[in-house]
């Protein structure tokens, strides 16, 4: 038997049997030592039998991951055990923080593995039908470790910037007033309507979906396990699903199952609006820098460098590349 030590990072998925991997119920049998949150742990009881398991709770982290190390330089092998994605506000981080504490590389004696696992924000979604279709990110409101300004800095650019948002952490029996400020810094951007689902413990016995908008989303129930969904200036809600378009309208007429191209627009090619249209658009309007980046939403010396270049060789080659397809 090897001696080597082997720390294995396992994203369970949102905390049901069904929608963990196969390399997560695999690692765990592999395992002889399981470490992690009582909650988490729980879920695997079944595959636990005839090993080490060291329960920890919410706020130990460091040391979940020192007691993993610990145990891998004993030459065992640990999963070191997360819900959702153990990269995603998870465990990933701090067992690397402690490792490189340590000064292990990974040409070390200790082998380390993640195996990612379906994260809240995934899961969420699958749940509420597909919010995430476009750009979106993510945001956790828990100031435990994040001061309060970077956290609502962030809210406020994609706010700004017209994000789908997937908020975690949003709330707890301390943490109330973080959800509030939230919504206060959305509102200053984005229209009261907008599109907002609350999924408390997906895929979890205790289960709850709510549908909301920005206006109202701070009176809704959210507690430690509740994911919030904020739609984009597009994202509607229709018979009980949250979609964001992809953008399909722009170049399209979807109509009873038929596809026609728009006016300018064609298919397997950039939108007329997209780098290169809007390019020739501005050098054509004969308007200032400022006057363009108060209409588009740009930073003013951004627009000012684009009127500056000349069209590029690489634009004019990535027009013929699309034109050959
Ligand atoms: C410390 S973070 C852990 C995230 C986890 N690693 C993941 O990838 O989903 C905890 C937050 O994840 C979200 N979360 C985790 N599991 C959830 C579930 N089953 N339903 C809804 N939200 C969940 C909640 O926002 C919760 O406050």
């Amino acid at each position: 038997m090897s001696t080597r030590g082997k720390i294995m990072l396992v994203g369970l998925g949102p905390g049901s049997v069904e929608h963990m991997s196969a390399r997560a119920r695999a690692a765990i049998a592999e395992a002889d030592t399981i470490i992690g949150y009582v909650t988490y742990i729980r879920l695997v009881a079944e595959l636990l039998e005839g090993k080490e398991v060291v329960k920890k709770s919410m706020t130990e982290e460091l040391d979940r991951a020192i007691e993993a190390l610990e145990r891998a330089r004993q030459g065992r092998k640990v999963a070191l055990v997360s819900s959702g994605d153990a990269g995603v506000y998870g465990m990933a981080g701090p067992t690397f923080e402690v490792l490189f504490q340590a000064g292990w590389t990974p040409d070390s004696a200790i082998e380390v593995e993640i195996v990612p696992g379906a994260s809240a924000l995934n899961t969420c979604a699958a749940l509420v039908g597909a919010p995430l279709t476009h750009d979106f990110c993510a945001i956790s409101l828990s100031d435990l470790l994040t001061p309060w300004p970077t956290i609502a800095r962030r809210l406020d650019a994609v706010a700004y910037a017209d994000f789908v948002v997937a908020l975690y952490n949003p709330k707890s029996g301390r943490r109330t007033r973080q959800i509030v400020e939230a919504q206060r810094l959305f509102l200053r951007h984005r229209r009261a309507d907008t599109p907002v689902a609350i999924v408390k413990s997906a895929y979890r016995p205790r289960q709850r979906i709510e549908f909301t908008t920005l206006e109202r989303m701070a009176e809704a129930d959210i507690g430690m396990l509740t994911t919030v969904l904020i739609g984009n200036s597009n994202t509607f809600v229709r018979d009980g699903l949250m979609v964001t378009p992809r953008g399909y309208a722009h170049k399209y007429e979807v109509a009873a199952g038929e596809r026609a191209t728009l006016e300018g627009e064609q298919a397997g090619r950039s939108l007329s609006t997209g780098l290169n249209g809007w390019l020739a658009t501005i050098r054509a309007s004969g308007r200032s820098a400022a006057e363009l980046a108060t209409e588009y939403r740009l930073p003013q010396d951004y627009v000012a460098a684009a009127l500056a270049a000349a069209p590029t060789a690489a634009a004019a080659m990535a027009d013929a590349a699309e034109d050959a397809t």
